[in-house]
């Protein structure tokens, strides 16, 4: 049995954002969005490099990497430590291909991605925390919760809409 669970699975592979932090050579964070963050196997998550220089010449550096997945309805999600391995096409053919495989089909559980990859990284999962809103005080359900944000994004969306329609 790997270190993720099947709620943190589950929650990942909902999810269409982790936000993935590095450690810059000066010691500063980093921390951009990747929205092909997927479940690899029992121990890894995965996402693609489509976008993003800093991270990659950061992890080249030091693998030490951390990504958040929290569901904006439910206000809990999880927090994954761990080490990056970065898989390219010249160095692992045969593990590029499969990983590029299952993003192309949406298959082993992986959401389907078709833009061009430059490469892609494997973090094995070290420390893997749960991360719950402190509004969850004795007695109020993730049933109350989501239906607050759901009405909450639902308000958010519906008025970008107009302001766009505005404009025209
Ligand atoms: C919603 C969203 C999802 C994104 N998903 C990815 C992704 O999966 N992979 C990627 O390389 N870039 C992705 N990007 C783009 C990077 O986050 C963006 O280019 C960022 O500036 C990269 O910064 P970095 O080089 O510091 O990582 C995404 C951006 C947004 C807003």
């Amino acid at each position: 049995m790997g270190i993720l669970t099947d709620d943190m699975k589950r929650v990942v592979r909902q999810q269409r954002i982790g936000f993935v932090a590095t450690v810059c050579p000066d010691g500063t964070p980093n921390l951009s969005p990747k929205g092909t963050a997927a479940v690899w196997d029992d121990d890894h998550l995965l996402f693609a490099d489509l976008a993003s220089p800093v991270t990659m010449e950061n992890l080249r550096h030091n693998p030490s990497v951390e990504i958040n997945l929290v569901d904006l309805y439910s206000r809990k999600g999880y927090r994954f430590k761990g080490m990056a391995h970065i898989v390219d096409r010249e160095n692992e053919p045969g593990l590029h291909e499969e990983i590029f495989q299952a993003y192309e089909n949406g298959i082993r559980g992986v959401h389907q991605v078709r833009l061009p990859a430059r490469a892609y990284v494997l973090i094995r999962v070290e420390r893997a925390l749960p991360l719950v809103s402190p509004a969850y005080l004795p007695g109020v359900t993730e049933r109350e919760t989501r239906e607050t944000w759901a009405d909450y994004w639902a308000g958010v969306h519906q008025d970008r809409m107009e302001q766009l329609e505005e404009r025209g």
